[in-house]
């Protein structure tokens, strides 16, 4: 993870303040009175806003009232299910700057907070602290997202712990400094699991989190599973070339139809392996790639991750959504 340029009183960012106050339920289509602050000029820090992205209700109410009213919000749910581009995308109408940190295992305690640097200074070598990005995001009206929060280290997770109270300074000890948060400062974090281990099976690498520190994300909003034609609208946006017939929708429903019978299947214990909104949408963008073929871009796409034992279950599937057998891997054809 680089680290950002140090604090200095040039950066534009510092002083930049939200100027109007925007409507959840005209900006989201959520059924709330809640008014939400929103920036006037669009950072390079600003997610870019995907037109076509769908907004589920409670996720998106408990995101803005995270950034309304300075809370410290966790959402939770299973891989690929929207949770990261939930966030990016509240921000993204709100104007609001957003940096993402993905919190895997590689990521140190030094990473986020800083670490002592030899910079060239009028061509002299000095020793200077070079912020992390955990000051550097707390003296900015950014809000910093925590990707993978229960992937954790412990030793990262006790610096973060100090942050997430609110108004939570964070002191540089060899610094002897002590960092107050900008008041447009935003904690968000995103989690598989919800802390309390792995139940799943499915996410390697995340730890149990400790329960002082889960007391203090003050709003926890779980994102599972879209219903079926939302999820059916949201891979057609991403992949609109299948929603021109009436045959591609079609295509499309069985697709999530097929996916639907995994989740189904992986939480009676069948299968090991899930098919996510984000893979199902990989599939459609594949399909086309190979020119309409949705078998092959089946069995590229999600078959092959499977395990061999539980592919003919998964087979049957996609013979049961489309009606037709998975054909044999791709044809081959007599070279002129
Ligand atoms: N509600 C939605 N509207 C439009 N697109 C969506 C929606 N939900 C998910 N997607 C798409 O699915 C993909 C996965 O979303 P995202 O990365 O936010 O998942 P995630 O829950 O953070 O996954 P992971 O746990 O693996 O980090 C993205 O390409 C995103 O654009
Ligand atoms: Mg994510």
């Amino acid at each position: 993870m680089a680290s950002p340029e140090n604090t200095t009183a040039s950066d534009p960012l510092l002083s930049l303040e939200p100027a109007r106050k925007v409507s959840v339920r005209d900006v989201f289509g959520v059924d709330s009175d809640m008014m939400v602050p929103a920036f006037e000029t669009r950072d390079s820090h600003v997610p870019d806003i995907d037109e076509a992205y769908r907004f589920d209700p409670q996720t998106t109410l408990a995101i803005c009232a995270g950034f309304a009213f300075d809370r410290r919000v966790m959402v939770q749910g299973y891989h690929g299910t929207g949770k990261s581009t939930h966030i990016e995308q509240v921000a993204a109408r709100l104007n609001w700057p957003l940096v993402r940190v993905n919190l895997d295992s590689h990521v140190s305690r030094i990473d986020l907070v800083g670490k002592d640097a030899i910079v060239l200074r009028e061509g002299k070598q000095v020793t200077e602290f070079r912020e992390g990005m955990l000051p550097w995001a707390l003296q900015r009206p950014i809000a910093l997202v925590f990707d993978e929060y229960d992937a954790g280290r412990p030793d990262v997770m006790f610096v973060i712990q100090r942050v997430l109270e609110q108004s939570g300074k964070l002191t540089l000890l060899d610094q002897n400094r002590v960092i107050r948060p900008n008041p447009w400062f935003r904690l968000f974090s995103t989690t598989n699991t919800i802390g309390l281990g792995d139940t799943t099976g499915l996410y390697h690498g995340t730890q149990q989190i400790n329960q002082g520190q889960m007391d203090r994300w003050s709003l926890v909003t779980t994102l599972n599973y879209l219903a079926h034609d939302v999820e059916q609208e949201i891979v057609l946006a991403k992949a609109p070339e299948w929603g021109k017939t009436a045959e591609g929708k079609r295509d499309i429903a069985a697709m999530v139809r097929v996916a639907d019978m995994t989740r189904n299947a992986f939480m009676n214990g069948d299968i090991s392996t899930v098919m996510s909104p984000r893979t199902v949408i990989t599939w459609a963008q594949n399909a086309t790639i190979f020119g309409g073929d949705i078998g092959t871009a089946f069995r590229l796409t999600f078959l092959n991750k499977c395990d061999e034992l539980e592919r003919p279950t998964v087979a049957e599937f996609y013979q049961r959504a489309f009606g037709t057998d998975l054909p044999e891997s791709a044809a081959r054809v007599k070279v002129a």
